[in-house]
């Protein structure tokens, strides 16, 4: 079977191919970050315009390469509503004129389950750690569609955390991968920030906190020291890579389970990264990580989850977008 999957949720178009056997056959991706960078964040009404220009000659080109599916995969939420509506439109349009199966896909879903395409794929159950700019949550996933939530944030998002950050550092929008250059080149010990809830027992997560501290801390700097910038992105990294450290640690006790998958943008993060192999893997539980491109917004994930639901059986039901869709709710196919 070979699924057609559309990712419109946020500030990336994205379209891809995933077929039995062979995996991903086709694959696009267009980034509006350029497009948003001027408002210092995405701007709901120019995302939804600019997928309605994009997505349809990405869907035609997919086609022509790769052949016709048979079935479509769209994400259907969270996400902004009206970025939403553009791919679920026209997936839908698509299969309905072609007769073919339409499946609305919940976007952290595909998140979850983009490890599972790799070659040290993980098999259920394990914990997945989904940190991206709009969530952070650490999640028991038993089986496909069964999910439960150990822990959340109260507050800001990880990547948002190190969105705004970046901004008050005066780096450019989506800072996180700029923090994280500008952190590689700081000393650690300068500035010490709080770690929100590290001490109390959960799962859960709050980085507002962090995020005041930071700003107080930057407040002090002068603009030009650039030394002095890099030990504060540094030391805020430090911060916040401890608490997704520890909590995943504590996710992973209180689950039962060895093996824990990352995804979102900010698993593309490398001091995350080392640090959770560090502190992780070495109390023998697995950690796995997509490749960078499969963490963040990207078409194969939802073409991914779509083609492991529709093999499964599962039928497409009402077709709904939904700004708000907790992984809670879905149910296995
Ligand atoms: O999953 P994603 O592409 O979109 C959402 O669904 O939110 O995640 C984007 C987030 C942004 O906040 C971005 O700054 C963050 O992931 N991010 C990073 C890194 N790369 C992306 N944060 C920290 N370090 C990175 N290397
Ligand atoms: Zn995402």
């Amino acid at each position: 079977m070979k699924v057609l999957g559309i990712e419109t949720s946020c500030d990336e178009t994205g379209v891809a191919v995933y077929e039995d056997g062979a995996g991903v056959v086709w694959e696009a991706l267009y980034s509006q970050v350029a497009l948003h960078r001027a408002y210092g964040g995405v701007v709901p009404e120019i995302a939804s315009r600019d997928h309605v220009r994009r997505l349809a000659p990405m869907v035609e080109r997919a086609l022509a390469e790769a052949g016709p599916p048979d079935g479509v995969a769209y994400t259907a939420g969270p996400g902004l509503m009206g970025a939403l509506l553009v791919g679920a439109s026209l997936g839908a349009a698509y299969a309905s004129a072609r007769g073919i199966p339409a499946l609305a896909v919940n976007h952290l879903e595909g998140h979850i389950l983009a490890p599972l395409m790799s070659t040290e794929a993980p098999r259920f159950p394990f914990v997945a750690l989904l940190v991206s700019g709009g969530h952070t949550m650490l999640v028991e996933a038993r089986g496909l569609g069964d999910y439960r939530l150990l822990g959340t944030t109260l507050d800001d998002a990880a990547g948002e955390a190190f969105d705004k950050t970046a901004s008050l550092l005066g780096l450019p929008y989506p800072g996180g991968p700029e923090l994280a250059r500008l952190a590689a080149k700081g000393r650690p010990g300068r500035f010490e920030l709080p770690r929100p809830l590290i001490d109390r027992a959960g799962c859960d997560f709050s980085f507002s906190g962090l995020k005041t501290a930071a700003l107080y801390a930057a407040r002090e700097l002068d603009e030009a020291d650039e030394d002095a910038r890099a030990d504060l992105a540094r030391a805020f990294e430090e911060a916040a890579v401890d608490v997704l450290v520890e909590k995943s640690r504590r996710a992973l006790d209180a689950a039962g389970h060895d093996a824990l998958v990352v995804a979102g943008g900010v698993a593309a993060n490398n001091r995350l990264r080392e640090t959770l192999q560090d502190r992780v893997q070495s109390r023998g539980a697995r950690v796995i990580f997509p490749a960078p491109d499969l963490c963040t917004d990207n078409g194969a994930m939802i073409a991914h989850a779509g083609w492991r639901r529709l093999a499964a059986g599962e039928r497409p039901g009402e077709s709904r977008v939904r700004a708000r869709w907790s992984l809670h709710e879905l149910t296995p196919p």
